[in-house]
């Protein structure tokens, strides 16, 4: 299919692990797109208008733009698990953070950062999210071998200028709103395909940055946080992470919890 813009196509058709583009205006979820067609090649994007029933992480759901479909960037990659797969999901966010700031660029004060896992923030709110999913090797109906995959999903409000907050202090935000400019989010896609393609292969490396990349941009480290994981809370400082990307929180009392998936609030004060 014919990419929409000239810089996405340069991308496509480069030496980086991405070359196809299948341009849904509808679907349920570009993840479950993915996951429910094994006949597709590892390096294939998947980009909705509309998902009826997007996915977010913890199985919350993720809202597109009501009705824009350039409002909202809505992709799923499908790629070969990295070597250092533990750390996907961090370097997928470290991706979206670049590209979210090549387009902020020396905007005042736009400081993105990434809240742990990675969720991407702009001033402070939340402008894109991610969910990362380990598919190990399977056999198809006719017992061929469909290898080991990892879907990235990820959204980006991309310009959500038109719509009514119902509240002044949202945790949410767009590009749009925070640059006072439409965004083509073609283009947000091609910054994030190079992206992902660097950092991805950056956890092929037998050995990388990426951990300490992220803790010098990631916002949650050095803060009070409280964690839902589970059903029990954990509040603490998150002072560290560990090699597979856990956080890691001191409790008052001195107990070190890693925490490998959790919601995360930061919590003001001491
Ligand atoms: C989160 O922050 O909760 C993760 C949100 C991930 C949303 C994207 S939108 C494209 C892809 N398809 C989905 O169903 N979910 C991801």
């Amino acid at each position: 299919m014919a990419s929409p813009s000239p810089r996405l196509d340069a991308v496509l058709h480069g030496p980086g692990r991405f070359h196809a583009l299948v341009h849904l205006p509808q679907t349920t979820s570009t993840n479950a797109e993915l996951a429910n067609r094994p006949e597709l090649p590892t390096g294939v994007c998947v980009v909705a208008d509309v998902q009826t029933a997007g996915r977010g992480r913890a199985g919350r759901s993720w809202e597109n733009h009501p009705d824009d479909p350039d409002g909202s960037l809505l992709l799923s990659v499908l790629v070969e698990p990295p070597l250092d797969l533990a750390l996907t999901p961090l370097a997928a966010g470290l991706a979206v953070a670049d590209a979210i700031g090549r387009q902020v660029g020396d905007a005042p004060r736009a400081n993105v950062a990434l809240k742990w896992p990675n969720d991407v923030l702009l001033r402070g709110r939340k402008v894109a999210g991610l969910l990362a999913e380990h598919h190990p090797a399977t056999r198809a109906p006719d017992r061929s071998v469909i290898g080991a995959r990892v879907i990235v999903g990820i959204g980006i409000d991309v310009d959500w200028r038109d719509v009514q907050r119902t509240d002044a202090t949202s945790a949410w935000t767009s590009l749009g709103e925070v640059l006072g400019r439409s965004v083509d989010r073609w283009d947000l896609m091609a910054d994030l395909l190079i992206a992902l393609d660097t950092w991805l292969g950056q956890l092929d490396q037998p050995s990388h940055h990426v951990l300490d990349i992220y803790r010098a941009r990631c916002t949650t480290l050095g803060r009070r946080v409280r964690v839902g994981v589970g059903g029990d809370e954990v509040v603490g400082h998150a002072t560290d992470l560990d090699s597979s990307g856990a956080l890691l929180v001191t409790t008052d009392a001195g107990a070190v919890h890693a925490v490998r998936a959790g919601d995360v609030d930061h919590v003001r004060g001491v």
